[in-house]
């Protein structure tokens, strides 16, 4: 999708990924909740300095300003639009286009949210070598995607207009840019197992990593 067209799409983001997901949680914080605990617990809570690649309208950072608060967060993404509104929703963080980052390590952490399914296959290798050289030595990726082996998910991503040019990731593909673009101990783990209506089962989810029923996964791996 063109940088125009997530612009277009900005004062709708925030509704239509809600009501996209309501059948799951209708508490949409719930994701960013999940996704920021998975980040603290692999990189600890002393973490100075976060990268949102593809912030978009900055949906993520709330959650990752609870979970690490005296942390620097910059949002960097194509979309103005977006940009503006992720300004106005948290004036504690940074937001900015990718371009205006200098390519230096600088971050402790570099989280990519649902991004890397808009990006065309050719240009995805760049865009993890992009993550890579802004990461400092020891710093960690997460890339959270949409699981193209769970047939809700998949039919999720056909009806939602916001994903019309998404070509989805197999985690085997993630994991294979992950380690050319340079990245160490590269790990994949399916998530979001169960719904709200299921919520008692949830505690399970950190021991079905293996299992490709989540509606996500997410691969984290480390700058050497
Ligand atoms: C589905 S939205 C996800 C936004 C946010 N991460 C979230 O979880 O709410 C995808 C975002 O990726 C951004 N994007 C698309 N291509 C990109 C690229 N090459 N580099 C960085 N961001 C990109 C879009 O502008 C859009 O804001």
């Amino acid at each position: 999708m063109t940088k125009a067209e997530f612009d277009e799409f900005a004062n709708t983001f925030a509704d239509a990924a809600s009501q996209n997901t309501s059948f799951f949680d209708s508490d949409y914080g719930y994701f960013g909740r999940y996704r920021s605990n998975i980040v603290k617990r692999l990189c600890g809570p002393n973490v100075a300095n976060i990268l949102d690649f593809g912030c978009g309208v900055g949906l993520g950072i709330p959650p990752l300003r609870e979970a690490f608060r005296q942390c620097r967060i910059v949002g960097c993404d194509p979309s103005q639009e977006s940009l503006a509104l992720a300004r106005a929703s948290a004036p504690d963080c940074e937001f900015m286009e990718s371009s205006a980052i200098a390519p230096k390590p600088q971050f402790d952490v570099v989280t990519a949210v649902s991004v890397f399914h808009h990006i065309v296959p050719s240009d995805r290798d760049a865009a993890l070598r992009y993550c890579f050289e802004r990461l400092k030595p020891g710093g960690h990726l997460f890339v959270f995607e949409h699981n193209p082996y769970n047939p809700l998910t998949r039919h999720l991503v056909a009806r939602c207009p916001v994903d019309r040019d998404a070509i989805l990731l197999k985690p085997k593909e993630t994991v294979a840019r992950f380690k050319r673009a340079g990245f160490d101990r590269v790990a994949a783990e399916y998530c979001l197992f169960f719904p709200k209506a299921l919520a008692f089962l949830r505690p399970l989810e950190r021991s079905l990593g293996w299992l490709p029923l989540g509606g996500q996964y997410y691969v984290c791996g480390i700058r050497p």
